[in-house]
């Protein structure tokens, strides 16, 4: 699939070897270039990474497995073949264990480098284009995260590019909808994964020890401060600090977290020593920040600061194609926990589940499959088992065939959407009803049930297209 000849660097120290390695791959289709020190590979591999790399692990300037490391850790597209001296087993297995593709023992002749180089350079294509079809094809999940929807491969994307880097990542939307979520996937798709991620809730602590939580105190520096206190900013040194709710701290921290976002340094309450550290900052608020910037409750300076990249995580009721398979997960999930023998849902309350407006998002549908889980017994959750508010949207479908008279609808409290006529629906949901009914009774054969309704197919294609985008 290649176009241009795949690329080789060689990193070796000695001139003599460079020369007889480049002469052993002369005769094969490569793009050979070669270097002498560990600063040369490195800077060749910010440059332009190579499809493989031919790495001596003794270099005048720097440990290769240095080399190998950073390759690993940059998710760079080369497979690395170590060379190793006589014996060095050890070596080569330590090197294998860091994520090298092979190793040759030297001294080695020329049939045997081109061997070990043609299965790296395969195996580098095959590893790219297994990465490539999983970024073009659809994630229905990315760590934390459950959905297929448009707009989270969007937000998936965001994340995939924006990790690797310590640019600091604004994260927007209404509660519920997975910030903090996000955040940890931010953190374990980059490099800091191993290092701490520390996450602060600026809205469940009282403002009076935001501060101390934040940066720490000295032993002494308020009543109660009994002893020296590392906070947030220095557990989460080398790693990512989390500060959730973002919207709710007070103007005169501000200042000061505003300082620690310059410089990467603060004070502990109640001392006057700089402490530096390398954190990766990740906010969230559920507020809309320009307007609290607009009213003076945030300030402008800080918010510029933090907000580099942007992601917004969408509503669940802007993604409905996701409703169904966080709630078949949830089903899963909390069915195994309580014991209980949930396996799927009826038609019609997946319909519910579909069309409701999820003002909490994916925490509130959480919280109404663990009601139903608890609450109730079966393989099917049925439409009857769900708490309110859904249960207020419960209506009763027509029955087939359609001269026989509906059911009236079970009097509650009428919602907005239900008229309290029993038995009168929402025309957009009789057709909608009329529609699913005939593509199910012709087994998803929409010509068939377009037929039967005497509407033409593409009529009904775009019908479910617009209610799989939510107009519907
Ligand atoms: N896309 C998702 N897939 C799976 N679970 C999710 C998803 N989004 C959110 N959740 C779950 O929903 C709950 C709420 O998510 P989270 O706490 O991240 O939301 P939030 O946006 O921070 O909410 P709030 O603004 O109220 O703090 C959590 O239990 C989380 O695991
Ligand atoms: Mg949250």
């Amino acid at each position: 699939m290649e176009q241009t000849p795949p690329s080789i660097l060689i990193v070796e120290d000695s001139q003599v070897l460079r020369e007889v390695y480049s002469g052993y791959l002369a005769t094969e289709p490569y793009r050979v270039a070669a270097v002498e020190t560990g600063a040369e590979a490195l800077a060749a591999l910010a440059r332009h990474p190579p499809h493989a790399m031919l790495l001596d692990l003794r270099l005048p300037d720097m440990d290769g497995m240095e080399i190998l490391r950073h390759v690993g850790a940059q998710r760079l597209p080369t497979a690395v073949v170590i060379i190793t001296g006589h014996g060095s087993v050890d070596l080569a297995v330590d090197a294998m264990r860091e994520g090298a593709f092979d190793f040759i023992e030297k001294p080695f002749n020329a049939r045997r480098l081109r061997v070990t180089l043609r299965n790296a350079l395969e195996r580098q294509r095959l590893s790219s284009l297994l990465d490539s079809i999983q970024e073009t094809f659809d994630r229905d999940r990315y760590h934390g995260f459950i959905g297929a929807s448009l707009a989270m491969q969007a937000v998936y994307r965001v994340i995939d590019s924006a990790a690797a880097s310590k640019a600091t990542i604004f994260i927007t939307g209404e509660s519920g909808t997975g910030k903090e979520v996000c955040a940890e996937a931010i953190h374990r798709q980059g490099p800091r994964r191993e290092a701490p991620f520390i996450a602060l809730n600026c809205g469940a602590i009282p403002h009076d020890l935001m501060e101390s939580e934040i940066f720490g105190h000295v032993r002494g520096a308020f009543t109660g401060a009994a002893r020296d206190r590392v906070g947030a900013a220095g557990q989460a040194d080398g790693g990512t600090l989390f500060l959730d709710e973002i919207g709710e701290m007070d103007l005169d921290l501000q200042t000061k977290l505003l300082r620690f976002v310059q410089t990467g340094s603060f004070q502990r309450v109640g001392s006057t020593r700089q402490e530096a550290v390398d954190v990766r900052f990740v906010c969230a608020t559920n507020r809309d920040p320009l307007k609290e910037v607009a009213a003076g409750r945030f300030r402008e300076d800080l918010y510029y600061r933090l907000h580099v990249i942007p992601i917004e995580l969408p509503p669940l009721r802007a993604r409905q194609d996701d409703i169904l398979l966080l709630a078949e997960h949830f089903l899963q999930g909390f069915a195994a926990e309580e014991g209980k023998a949930f396996q799927r849902f009826a038609p019609a309350t997946a319909a519910l589940l579909r069309d409701y407006h999820w003002p909490g998002n994916v925490r509130q549908l959480q919280n109404v499959i663990r009601n139903v889980v608890v609450l109730h017994q079966g393989e099917t959750v049925d439409p009857e088992m769900l708490p309110p508010p859904l249960s207020e949207h419960l209506i009763t479908p027509p029955r087939t065939p359609l001269t026989e008279p509906t059911q009236p609808a079970p009097t509650t409290a009428a919602p907005p959407t239900t008229p309290p006529t029993p038995g009168i629906q929402p025309l957009w949901r009789v057709e909608r009803e009329a529609i699913e009914r005939a593509i199910a009774h012709c087994d998803g054969n929409i010509p068939r049930a377009a037929a039967l309704l005497e509407v033409s197919p593409s009529t009904l294609y775009r019908k479910r297209q617009a209610w799989q985008s939510g107009e519907g």
